[in-house]
């Protein structure tokens, strides 16, 4: 057949060079930004959060670009193909590999937030990564094979790419999970497609959540832990302080200068610290707001004032929330994010056992002694 080309074997110098500055890219990328699986130990600069942020619009590009890439590979592994739609193919396999490295940087960055660790996210950082690298190797050996003319590099590399596609494309689900909540792609699916990729799910996340069992373990003593003296009963509490909740006026910020408050003062921080980037001013997750006495207590859109039910810890749905598992459903902080160590959530039970009052006087308040020294280092900020 006769060829188009009058040189027989093209070199492909700009797609060479455009490949090794990948690549370059890539390796020096990943020594200076590492990939971390635990919680970064220096704070990161303001530039690396402001790219970060981009992680989820430049994915789209590599998807996008690298999945119609899969289509045209279809086509070009006839001889005709190739020959008609190879070029095509190339400029897509190097966009769609540029995209894939920016979004893996951006990503690490973004991972510097802090908060992101659990299985989901190991799984996406991991995959995200491989999948990176087998695209950019993929890409070098395409390129050889275009410049010897080798149908047999080229099915090399076609099995590359398709491998290096999947597991990126699989990675992407999991940090999909982490954005949407690990249910988002299967809860509606039918039946027989549920099973298997239910499956898939908790196998692959086997291999990063070994752990797990210690956590139950490190859980299990948790409730002993948070057992509350007798004579601090609801009712008792109620007597000792100022009536609770309902009724009682908000303090206003500025009179508590010396006077400290429970709530304000050791159980706000807590929800500033972990719940309101959901649940504050700016986003209202399951509409709940947690930055003021008064939306705490009036819940959001299912629990409603079940939020908090002064008295009652185990009938709030606060409590249920936090103390599950952190894979289950519905659980917060969700899971992936900075969750609540285990004063804070005894903390939170202390308070609402003592009948959930705006207005109890930190000096006033009788501490367990489990949760006394951290409820010390709160107020003291
Ligand atoms: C990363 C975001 C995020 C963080 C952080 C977070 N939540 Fe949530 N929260 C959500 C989302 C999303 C929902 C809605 C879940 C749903 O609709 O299934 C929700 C729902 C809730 C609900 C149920 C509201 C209702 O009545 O429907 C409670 C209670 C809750 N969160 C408490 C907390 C607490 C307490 C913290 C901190 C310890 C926290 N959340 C941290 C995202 C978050």
């Amino acid at each position: 057949m006769p060829s188009t080309e009058t040189d027989g074997s093209r070199s492909f110098i700009a797609a060479w060079i455009a490949t090794i500055l990948m690549l370059v890219t890539f390796l020096l990328g990943l020594l200076i930004f590492p990939p971390l699986y635990e919680a970064p130990k220096v704070g990161p600069s303001g530039t690396v959060l402001f790219i970060g942020r981009f992680h989820p619009v430049l994915l789209h590009l590599p998807v996008g670009v690298l999945g119609l890439l899969c289509l045209f590979e279809l086509i070009c592994s006839t001889r005709r193909g190739e020959e008609k739609f190879g070029d095509a193919s190339l400029l897509m396999l190097i966009v769609g590999s540029a995209g894939a490295v920016m979004a893996v940087f951006a990503g690490i960055m973004l991972s510097r937030e802090g908060g992101y660790t659990g299985g989901n996210f190991s799984l996406h950082q991991t995959m995200g990564l491989t999948g990176t690298a087998g695209v950019l190797l993929a890409l070098v050996v395409r390129l050889m094979a275009m410049r010897r003319e080798s149908a047999e590099l080229l099915n090399a590399y076609r099995a590359v790419y398709f491998i290096s596609f999947g597991i990126m494309g699989l990675g992407a689900h999991f940090g999909g999970n982490m954005s949407h909540g690990s249910k988002f792609l299967t809860e509606h699916a039918p039946d027989w497609a549920k099973g298997p990729m239910v499956g898939m799910e908790k196998w692959l996340l086997g291999f990063v959540e070994k752990p797990k069992e210690e956590k139950i373990e490190e859980k299990a003593p948790e409730p002993p832990k948070v057992v509350i003296p007798a004579p601090k009963a609801p009712e008792a509490a109620a007597k000792a302080n100022p009536p609770p909740a309902a009724s009682a006026p908000p303090v206003p910020a500025s009179t508590s200068g010396d006077t400290k408050l429970v709530f304000q003062h050791v159980i706000q921080p807590i929800f500033v610290a972990k719940c309101n980037k959901c649940h504050g001013e700016e986003k209202q997750k399951g509409e709940l707001r947690l930055d003021t006495f008064e939306f705490t207590m009036k819940g959001g859109e299912e629990g409603g004032d079940k939020n908090i039910v002064p008295g009652k810890p185990d009938d709030s749905i606060t409590i249920q929330l936090i103390s599950s598992a952190e894979d289950e459903d519905g659980h917060m902080p969700p899971e992936g994010k900075e969750q609540l160590t285990q004063e804070e959530a005894s903390l939170i039970r202390w308070w609402i056992q003592q009948g959930a009052s705006n207005t109890q006087k930190y000096d006033a308040a009788v501490l367990p002694a489990e949760i006394k020294a951290a409820a010390e280092a709160i107020v003291k900020g």
